[in-house]
């Protein structure tokens, strides 16, 4: 789902902590994200100049390094840390090409834990290959008491990904009505809320439009590992600057930054990454709130699994229409594919010319 590992950068060209220095403070929240966070040798410094930046600091990781990441949590224990994991152990290991994966992922959640870890939870990629393991997935979740955040496996010029498509879009859409039941079945205010993300996430999968407008590039950006500052991970056409080369205010307020957002107005694609389904909710006047047809859905709804009156899901998605796509290529697992031992760190700027990144 992701060739980023097939596009490994070179160290000497990655952003650097001067760089980072340059964003002003006053974020909501800032996620270290790769590529793998944990492969970079000053990881303790990046959080030491980011934290301060932001009401909250999330790092998302493979799980793989837990020697990098338990200083980190001991030092900030309300630091987000979300692990990857695509299912339970065959799942995991054959989608994500982890030899041993889970195992490491599981006890590096027991281990950070230990630390003293307070916001703490696994991200799953939803995909044909594992939505008949979500909702166990998010039981054993619980069970940890940690969070369980989930996407839809996406095209974008960030994951160097084309032909990201679903074989079965209606046996993925179904599978995520399961997840959504036993979210809205909790006494967790946070999981009523994600069950309505992942609410987005089936008219995500089933081709249709996004439940709100995109606000990537106001909201939201992408800094890449060059520093370029992107409106999304999506398209690469959204470049609003360069935060080695300019002041932040300069991107973020300047005049390319307009354009930018004039094309994100009327972007036709339907992603529902996390990045861009949070920031679409949030209530326009207090930021820290949802939208109010956000709350009505998520109390309607949650008196309905008290009650024990189904929820009708039809009532909200048209399930009549499901995107069709082409000759949609097989996904294969590397596992055991020794390609990835002869990867060379590149240099130049490379993401690889598949066309136009594209999401329905
Ligand atoms: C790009 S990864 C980077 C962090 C880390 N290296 C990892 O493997 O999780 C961040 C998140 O994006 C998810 N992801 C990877 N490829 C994706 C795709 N094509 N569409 C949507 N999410 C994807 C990963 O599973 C992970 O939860
Ligand atoms: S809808 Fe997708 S591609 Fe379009 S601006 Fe938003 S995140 Fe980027």
């Amino acid at each position: 789902m992701c060739y980023i590992w097939k596009n490994p950068t070179h160290p000497d060209y990655e952003i650097d902590l001067r760089t980072l220095e340059k964003l002003p403070g006053g974020f909501d929240y800032l996620n270290i994200t790769g590529g793998e966070p944990t492969l970079r040798k000053d990881l303790m410094e990046i959080c030491d100049t980011l934290y301060p930046k932001t009401r909250k600091l999330e790092i998302s990781t493979n799980g793989l390094h837990i020697e990098a990441l338990e200083p980190i949590v001991k030092k900030y224990p309300d630091i987000k840390i979300r692990i990857s994991i695509e299912g339970f152990e065959f799942t995991n290991d054959r989608i994500r090409g982890e030899k041993g994966g889970y195992k490491k992922k599981i006890d590096a959640m027991n281990r950070l834990m230990n630390a003293g870890g307070t916001d703490l939870g696994f991200a799953t990629t939803f995909q044909d290959e594992n939505i008949e393991e979500v909702v166990d997935l998010y039981r054993y979740s619980k069970k940890l008491d940690v969070e369980f955040a989930t996407s839809a496996i996406h095209n974008g010029f960030q994951f160097h990904k084309n032909d990201n498509f679903m074989y079965d879009r209606l046996k993925v859409a179904k599978g995520v009505e399961n997840l959504i039941f036993d979210m809205l079945n909790t006494w967790s205010v946070k999981a009523w809320f994600r069950a309505y993300l992942n609410l987005g996430l089936i008219s995500k999968i089933l081709g249709h439009d996004r439940l709100h407008p995109c606000t990537q590039g106001t909201d939201c950006v992408f800094v890449d590992p060059w520093g370029d500052v992107y409106a999304c991970n999506v398209r690469n056409d959204l470049l609003m600057g360069n935060l080695r080369e300019q002041p932040w205010d300069e991107i973020y307020k300047g005049e390319v930054a307009r354009s930018v957002r004039e094309k994100v107005a009327v972007c036709p694609q339907n992603c529902w990454m996390v990045s861009s389904a949070k920031t679409a909710v949030r209530n326009k006047h207090f930021a820290q709130l949802p939208k109010v047809s956000v709350m009505r859905w998520v109390a309607v709804n949650k008196l309905k699994t008290i009650f024990g009156v189904p929820i009708h899901f039809s009532k909200y998605v048209d399930y009549s229409i499901v995107h069709r796509d082409s000759n949609v290529p097989v996904r294969v697992s590397f596992l055991d594919n020794p390609e990835k031992k002869n990867l060379q760190p590149q240099k130049s700027r490379h993401y690889t010319q598949l066309g136009e990144y594209f999401n329905r």
